[in-house]
């Protein structure tokens, strides 16, 4: 099974970023582990500051046989309509994650105009939110 992990901006910066709410652990470490708790899952991982990178790496997904997409679009969740619309093109299941609980905070992070492009989020679990998002991929598949 091969499923596209894609990390949007400042992403990259977990770990130094705000560690209070998104935690010390960074995603080059975890990308490891993930790979080792899950062999059957080829996990393919993407991550960009720019929108349009996004954009082009979700089409990509369009023409490559992935089976499922996990989706952190940072805080372009909030605002992309054009990272939604190419969310819609896919017709993969797709998991948005988050590292916070995006309701408990400041009232802009509330609503997600990803999340109708998507099948369900997972929000609030820290490095888990992933986690939880490959075991969904994983149980589907057994
Ligand atoms: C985030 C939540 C967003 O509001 C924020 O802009 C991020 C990270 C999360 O994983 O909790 O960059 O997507």
């Amino acid at each position: 099974m091969k499923i596209l992990l894609i990390n949007g901006p400042n992403l990259n910066f977990v770990g130094k970023r705000e560690p209070e709410i998104y935690g010390s652990e960074n995603f080059e470490d975890k990308l490891g582990e993930w790979k080792a708790e899950f062999p059957q899952i080829e996990l393919v991982y993407f991550q960009s500051n720019h929108e349009g990178e996004i954009i082009d790496c979700i089409q990509k997904a369009y023409s490559e046989p992935f089976d499922g997409l996990i989706i952190n679009g940072g805080a372009f969740s909030h605002y992309s309509y054009a990272i939604f619309d190419a969310l819609r093109i896919l017709t993969i299941p797709i998991i948005e994650v988050h590292l916070s609980n995006i309701f408990k905070r400041e009232s802009f992070r509330h609503h997600s105009v990803l999340s109708a492009a998507c099948m369900g989020m997972i929000s609030g679990f820290g490095m888990k939110s992933y986690v939880l998002a490959l075991e969904y991929f994983q149980l589907n598949n057994s």
